[in-house]
C-alpha cells in the first residue's frame, strides 16, 4: 500500500524540482470569497493570480489542498466518492503551457509512480467552431510523442461514446466534457470567469474485472468517461486561456495558464491497482478502527474488485463503512478549520456528516460511541501535515460527541417509531421532523432504502402550511415572532425569483445568480455583472420587479426532467448538482410585457416554498448596492 505523506511528498518534490514554488494548502473555508461556503478545488484560492495577479511565490507554483465538495454527500457509497480530499494542484501562471505540463505529467505517471502506460488513457477537447475554440491538436500530438516514447501507439478516437474504446488511446470529447471552468462548462460561465479546454487522464482497472458488463450500462459501449467504473480519472490539465465577454463570447484572457489538480486518493487506488479509495492508506486505518468497533469486516463479502449493485445487503454493509469513514474523516478535516456542527452555512453540513455517520453507524452494529476513537485516529493520520490538529484533538472530541449525544437520543426515539410505519411519505417525514427533530434527509435515505419516496415540496408545502396555521393562532400574542418571520421569508425567496428576471431584462443575459441569503429583514443577491449598476439601472430593475409584483402573478410549480426544464430556458444554479427530474417555478405564466420577451416572468430549478401570487409579496425597494467580489455584485433588498 503506498503511503500517504510519501506519495504527496513525491508529488510536491517533482514539481518543486520543476522550478514549482510550493506554497501551503488554505483553510477550507474561503477567505475571501462570498459565492461559496466551501474550498472545493485547489484553483479557487489561485484565482487572482490566474487573472493576472502576479504570485509572491512566482509563475510556477504546486500545491496540496484540501477540499470539501458538499455537492456530493449524497454520492458517498460507492468506491470513489467522497466529500473531503486533498487535490494535488500545479500551475503555470502566464510561464510553461501544454507541452511541458503534459510531457511532465507522462513522466510523473510513468516514471516517477510507477503507473504501466498501456494502463493510461487521455481525453482532449474536440473543439467548437461556434465558441471559436479549436480542436485540441496540439495536445494529441505531445500525448502521441509520450505515449511513442514508452513504445505505445496512441491512435485518436472521436466519437467514443457511440463507438466505444476500440484501439483508441486519445479521445476526443465536447465542452460537456473537455472543458473546466468554476460553473462548469463555457455556456454556464459568468461574465469574466476563467476557464479552457482540458485534457484528462484515465487509468484503467482492466476490462477482465468485468466492471461494464455488471453494470447499468452494459448495453452502451464503454469509454475513458464511461460511469461503470473500469476506467478512473486521476487527473485533470486545463488550459487556462479564455474568459467568458460581457457579450457572451468566449475571449482570451490576458496570460495563458495551465491549471493541474489531481486526486490525492484516488491516484493511490491506482498506484495499488484497487478501484476502491477506502481500501488505500488515505481510510483504511479508520476502516480498521470501524471493525474493531462494529466487531464485523469491511470485505466479508467478496464485494472488492466488484461494481456496486445497490440494492444488496452486501452493497449497504460496504457502503456503511464507507459513509462512515468519508463523514468521520471530513468532520474532523472541518473541526480543523473551525467547523463545528450548528444549524447554519458551513456548519450545518458538519452537523449533516455526524448525523449520517451515526446512522450508518447503527447499521453495521457499532453500541456505543465512536468519535473519542474514531478522532485520534485521524489526527494521527494527519499528524505531519496538521501537526496543530493534535493540539486541539480533546476539543475536537468533545464538540463532535456532544452532537454525537445529542443526535443518538433523537435517532433512537424516531428510529423506533419509523420500524413501526409501513409507508414512508411526505406526511410521515413530516410529523417526525416536527415531533422529534427527525431530519427529512435520513427519512429520505430510509424511504429510499425501502423503495419509497418522499415528496419533498409536498414536505416543505406542510411545513410552510404549519408554519402559517402557528401564526394565525398566535398572531396576536408574538407579534414578529417566529413564524411570521417564516412567511416573510417566503415573500424574500418569491421576490429573488422576480429580482434575477428583472436583472436579466434589465442588464442582460449574462447576469447569473451567484448565491443568495434570506432573513427575515432583507434578502441578498449576488450575481455576475462586471461594473457597478448605475442609479438609473437600479430603479429601472426596482419599477419592473413592483411591477410584477402588483399585477398580481400566478406562482406556480410543476415537476419536469432536467434536461427538459433546461432546454426551456428554465434557469438553475450553477454550483449544484441536480437529479434527473426537478422541480420548477414558473411565475406569471403567459404573461406578456413589453420589457420581456417570453411568455413567462420568471422560471427556475427550485424546491420552493413560495407565495401563491406575487401580489402577497409587498412593495420592496433595493436599499444597497456594492461590490462581492471580481465580476460579481451584490443587492440588499427590503419590504417597505
Ligand atoms: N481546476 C481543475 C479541477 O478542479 C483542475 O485543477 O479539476
Amino acid at each position: 500500500m503506498v503511503t500517504r505523506d510519501h506519495l504527496r511528498q513525491q508529488y510536491l518534490e517533482f514539481f518543486g524540482q520543476r522550478g514549482h514554488a510550493v506554497v501551503p494548502s488554505v483553510s477550507l473555508v474561503p477567505e475571501n470569497d462570498p459565492t461559496t461556503l466551501f474550498t472545493g478545488s485547489g484553483m479557487q484560492p489561485m484565482l487572482p493570480y490566474l487573472l493576472g495577479q502576479p504570485h509572491p511565490a512566482g509563475s510556477r507554483i504546486v500545491n496540496s489542498q484540501r477540499c470539501f465538495r458538499a455537492q456530493d454527500i449524497d454520492e458517498v457509497g460507492d468506491n470513489r466518492h467522497t466529500t473531503f480530499f486533498e487535490m494535488l494542484g500545479n500551475w503555470s501562471l502566464s510561464d510553461y503551457f501544454k507541452r511541458e505540463q503534459l510531457s511532465w505529467l507522462m513522466e510523473l505517471l510513468a516514471d516517477e509512480l510507477g503507473l504501466k502506460p498501456d494502463r493510461l488513457y487521455v481525453t482532449v477537447f474536440a473543439g467548437n467552431r461556434r465558441l471559436g475554440v479549436p480542436r485540441d491538436d496540439e495536445s494529441v500530438q505531445i500525448w502521441q510523442e509520450q505515449f511513442s516514447r514508452r513504445g505505445i501507439e496512441a491512435p485518436t478516437v472521436e466519437d467514443a461514446e457511440q463507438t466505444g474504446l476500440g484501439q483508441g488511446r486519445i479521445f476526443y470529447y465536447d465542452q460537456t466534457k473537455n472543458w473546466w471552468s468554476r460553473a462548469g462548462g463555457p455556456d454556464l460561465m459568468p461574465v469574466g470567469e476563467p476557464g479552457g479546454p482540458d485534457s484528462e487522464v484515465f487509468f484503467d482497472f482492466g476490462e477482465e474485472r468485468g466492471f461494464h458488463q455488471r453494470s447499468s450500462f452494459a448495453d452502451q459501449p464503454c469509454h475513458p468517461n464511461c460511469d461503470c467504473g473500469r476506467f478512473l480519472e486521476i487527473g485533470n490539465s486545463v488550459f487556462m486561456e479564455y474568459r467568458k465577454q460581457a457579450d457572451g463570447s468566449i475571449g482570451e484572457l490576458p496570460q495563458r495558464n495551465v491549471d493541474f489538480g489531481g486526486g490525492l486518493e484516488r491516484l493511490a487506488a491506482v498506484i495499488d491497482d484497487d478501484p476502491d479509495v477506502f481500501a488505500t492508506d488515505f481510510f483504511w486505518p479508520i476502516i480498521t478502527e470501524l471493525e474493531n468497533l462494529s466487531g464485523q469486516k469491511y470485505r466479508a463479502q467478496p464485494a472488492r474488485h466488484q461494481p456496486a449493485d445497490h440494492h444488496s445487503t452486501e452493497y449497504h454493509h460496504t457502503a456503511s463503512f464507507r459513509v462512515m469513514a468519508d463523514h468521520v474523516r471530513a468532520a474532523v478535516m472541518l473541526a480543523g478549520d473551525g467547523v463545528f456542527p450548528g444549524s447554519k452555512e458551513q456548519s450545518y453540513f458538519s452537523r449533516r456528516l455526524v448525523r449520517r455517520a451515526i446512522r450508518h453507524a447503527r447499521m453495521i452494529g457499532v453500541k456505543g460511541d465512536m468519535f473519542d476513537r474514531l478522532v485520534p485516529v485521524i489526527v494521527s493520520m494527519y499528524s505531519s501535515l496538521r501537526p496543530d490538529l493534535e493540539d486541539r484533538s480533546d476539543q475536537i472530541v468533545a464538540e463532535l460527541s456532544e452532537e454525537e449525544a445529542k443526535f443518538r437520543q433523537a435517532l433512537d426515539k424516531g428510529l423506533r417509531l419509523i420500524d413501526r410505519l409501513d409507508r414512508l411519505d411526505a406526511s410521515t417525514a413530516f410529523k417526525l421532523f416536527e415531533s422529534h427533530g427527525f431530519p427529512v434527509e435520513l427519512t429520505q435515505e430510509i424511504a429510499q432504502e425501502r423503495g419509497q419516496q418522499i415528496d419533498i415540496d409536498e414536505f416543505q408545502v406542510l411545513r410552510q402550511a404549519h408554519a402559517d396555521a402557528s401564526r394565525t393562532a398566535s398572531a396576536g400574542k408574538f407579534k414578529g415572532g417566529l413564524a411570521d418571520q417564516n412567511s416573510t421569508t417566503v415573500k424574500y425567496h418569491t421576490a429573488t425569483h422576480l429580482l434575477h428576471a428583472a436583472l436579466r431584462d434589465v442588464l442582460g443575459d449574462h447576469v447569473r445568480q451567484h448565491g443568495s441569503n434570506i432573513t427575515d429583514r432583507r434578502l441578498r443577491f449576488d450575481f455576475s455583472h462586471p461594473q457597478p449598476l448605475t442609479e438609473q439601472q437600479l430603479r429601472r430593475v426596482e419599477q419592473q420587479l413592483n411591477d410584477w409584483i402588483e399585477a398580481n402573478l400566478a406562482v406556480t410549480r410543476q415537476e419536469q426532467p432536467y434536461r427538459q426544464a433546461i432546454d426551456e430556458g428554465a434557469l438553475a444554479f450553477f454550483g449544484d448538482a441536480y437529479p434527473p427530474t426537478v422541480s420548477v417555478y414558473t411565475i406569471g405564466a403567459g404573461w406578456t410585457d413589453s420589457r420581456t420577451d417570453r411568455p413567462w416572468v420568471s422560471k427556475e430549478l427550485c424546491g420552493g416554498p413560495h407565495v401563491e401570487t406575487t401580489g402577497r409579496i409587498g412593495r420592496l425597494a433595493i436599499t444597497k448596492e456594492q461590490s462581492a467580489g471580481a465580476g460579481i455584485r451584490r443587492l440588499y433588498m427590503e419590504l417597505t
